[in-house]
């Protein structure tokens, strides 16, 4: 297996975020949460309100990789480089995974593969296709794979170079005719990323000025920083040669085993449901990922710290009672990020 020198990962992320951060403007902080999970082969939840480029986002990253709607013929079977399903109301579970269609030539089945068949697969407006469907990506994402009639795809060939990648978006305000993702399946996700608006009055000035005079969205114009089975080199560089000195994993630890009401009693003032291992090894994967992004071959606490509230926010139930009296402005969203922001910033000033 080839490693990369933990220098170029640092270098090439830098290229690719610049070139995001000039087409979409003011999500430094998102983007890198992104290429964070990317590195630790985890999928994003992008939440957002209508409006903030949650999709131009995800488009813009596809093309920073060279992945267009092509398809591209690994071990026979062929992948496309990027696809976007709208998730739909009546979506059905075979349009996004695929099925078997009757050849009436052949008289025979042939399959018909489905968009999950891609790198990277943009499932946008998750919740507002019935769970049924949701189920067919959530256990795709899972398993990275699907059958279609008796036969088993890879949705992910390392040593080939084929990664997979799933970036969902969704509006957190329940609308009419929205399917929440129940906790359980949001446990599939690496991360949870929210997008608010445009930090400052200036930031969204700028993103005035640069669609002012095109009729083309800018991020059509960007061009490829590399290849797609750089990014398995980059992974396999991430899990290989980023180490987790003892002191920084028993602080991991403590953190998690401290969103455990049953543990520390005080997280019961926000937390009706701590976060499981899962979450914590999770959380360990992502650390070093960030540490790569820093040309680093040790996790520190900062790492830790950048990328904690990411991946714990959709694995940990806020208390209810607690939600109801800080709720923002009749605005349930905020007032559970907003919990969640407090309980963990107690927890980590206890455990440092
Ligand atoms: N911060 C920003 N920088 C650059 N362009 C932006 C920014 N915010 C919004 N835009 C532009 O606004 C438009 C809407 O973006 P997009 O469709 O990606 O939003 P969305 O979050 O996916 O919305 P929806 O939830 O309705 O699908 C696009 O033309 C996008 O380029
Ligand atoms: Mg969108």
């Amino acid at each position: 297996m080839i490693v990369l020198d933990l220098s170029e990962i640092k270098e090439v992320c830098r290229k690719i975020s610049d070139s995001i951060n000039s087409v979409v403007l003011g999500y430094e902080k998102e983007v890198k949460l992104i290429l964070v999970s990317l590195l630790s082969n985890g999928h994003v939840l992008l939440e957002g309100v209508p409006g903030v480029a949650k999709t131009t986002l995800i488009k813009s990253i596809a093309k920073t990789l060279g992945l267009s709607e092509k398809t591209v013929v690994v071990d026979g079977v062929p992948y496309r480089g990027f696809s976007r399903i709208q998730f739909t109301p009546d979506l059905m579970p075979s349009d996004i995974t695929g099925t078997l269609v009757y050849n009436p030539q052949t008289r025979e089945f042939e399959p018909r593969l489905g968009p999950v068949f891609s790198y990277i697969v943009l499932a946008d407006e998750i919740n507002r296709a019935v769970p049924r469907t949701q189920s067919a990506l959530l256990q795709a994402m899972q398993e990275r794979e699907v059958t279609i009639g008796d036969k088993t795809y890879p949705l992910e060939i390392r040593e080939k170079g084929k990664f997979f990648f799933v970036l969902a978006t969704q509006n957190p305000v329940e609308q009419e005719a929205t399917y929440p993702l129940p906790e359980a399946q949001l446990d599939r996700f690496l991360m949870r990323i929210f997008m608010e608006y445009p930090p400052s009055l200036e930031v969204e000035k700028n993103v005035y000025r640069l669609h002012m005079s095109r009729v083309k969205e800018p991020y059509e114009d960007l061009e490829p920083v590399v290849e797609a089975p750089w990014i398995i080199k980059a992974q396999e560089t991430v899990a290989t040669q980023v180490t987790v000195p003892e002191d920084i994993l028993e602080y991991i630890t403590r953190l998690i085993r401290s969103t455990r009401p049953q543990i520390f009693e005080p997280a019961a003032d926000y937390f009706e449901l701590g976060a499981s291992p899962r979450a914590g090894i999770f959380l360990v994967k992502a650390a070093k990922a960030h540490a790569a992004l820093r040309g680093s071959s040790e996790v520190e606490e900062v790492d830790v710290e950048e990328v904690l509230f990411s991946v714990l926010n959709h694995r940990l139930i806020p208390s209810f009672e607690k939600l109801v009296e800080i709720e923002v402005k009749g605005e349930r969203h905020l007032a559970r990020y907003k919990l969640i922001k407090e309980g963990l910033d107690l927890i980590k000033k206890t455990v440092r």
